[in-house]
């Protein structure tokens, strides 16, 4: 299968379209969080609850390695602390634009997560959970072979500048067994999928364009969205790149979904 991914406008090979989604993110991160929240009524929060309670059973166990990569401002992340025990490892949020991640860092950091407690409790409490965050490019994470269990990607994995790459990487990294989950938007098909096709394409670029005062990136959204493989393509992707039980899990008349996938256990 030929190689996809993400082509915002003018860029003409992979590097240059990862440096135009890096620089698009870091110029609406001031204005990202409130954006998302108005263009999809809130909704959003409960994709990534649902998201994260699929994967409930790893992010129990303390020793669970846990990467959140394209974490942005950190909202998967939060929601996937929500399972994190007190004690366990603290999860590593990756993005590979700055100002998107720092942003996160205040949210979901480990002076952002330690409330201040009377030193009498906090003496014997194990730590509340945190994340780390990781200043790194999803195509080439700085992890070790087979040192992740799970891997979780909200709404990022769209634009990589090459899918095939992404799916490898991330196969690289899981340990057998270790699973992934990427939650990204479709496009939903019927009476349905006409009606939200002219919100996306047409009032979402409109309303991201008051609200962010540039028209590029609330442009870039409806394409890339309708650039991205189908559920079926995006599977068989996912198959040949070597992945077992590969899944998708429409949310909200698939506006969105979840894929998943495991690394297969060693036999
Ligand atoms: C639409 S935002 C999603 C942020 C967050 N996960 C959420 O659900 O709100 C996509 C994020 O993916 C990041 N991203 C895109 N390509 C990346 C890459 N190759 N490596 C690391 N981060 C990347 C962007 O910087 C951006 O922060």
């Amino acid at each position: 299968m030929p190689a996809t991914g993400a082509k915002p406008p003018g860029a003409t090979d992979e590097a240059a379209a990862a440096q135009a989604v890096r620089q698009m993110f870091d110029s609406i991160a001031p204005r990202y969080d409130l954006l998302n929240h108005v263009l999809s009524a809130n909704v959003d929060r409960l994709w990534w609850r649902r998201t994260a309670r699929r994967f409930r059973p790893i992010l129990a166990r303390p020793d669970s390695v846990v990467l959140d990569i394209c974490c942005g401002t950190g909202d998967m992340t939060m929601a996937l602390l929500r399972h994190r025990p007190r004690g366990g490892r603290p999860i590593l949020a990756a993005d590979f634009a700055r100002a998107m991640l720092t942003r996160g860092a205040q949210k979901f950091g480990p002076q952002a997560r330690n409330k201040v407690e009377p030193a009498s409790s906090a003496a014997h409490k194990p730590q509340a959970p945190y994340a780390i965050p990781v200043e790194a490019d999803a195509l080439h994470l700085p992890l070790r072979d087979a040192s992740i269990d799970l891997i979780v990607t909200a709404f990022g994995f769209r634009n990589l500048a090459n899918y095939q790459a992404g799916l490898r990487e991330f196969l690289r990294v899981l340990k057998p067994g270790g699973q992934l989950g990427i939650l990204e938007f479709s496009e939903p098909g019927g009476l349905i999928g006409k009606a939200y096709a002219v919100y996306f394409r047409r009032v979402l670029p409109a309303i991201g364009r008051m609200i962010c005062g540039e028209a590029g990136p609330y442009n870039y959204l409806p394409s890339s969205v309708g650039r991205f493989p189908p559920p079926p393509h995006m599977l068989s992707l996912m198959r040949a790149s070597g992945y077992t039980d590969c899944a998708w899990q429409p949310y909200t008349l698939g506006i969105a979904g979840l894929y998943t996938a495991a690394r297969p256990p060693v036999t």
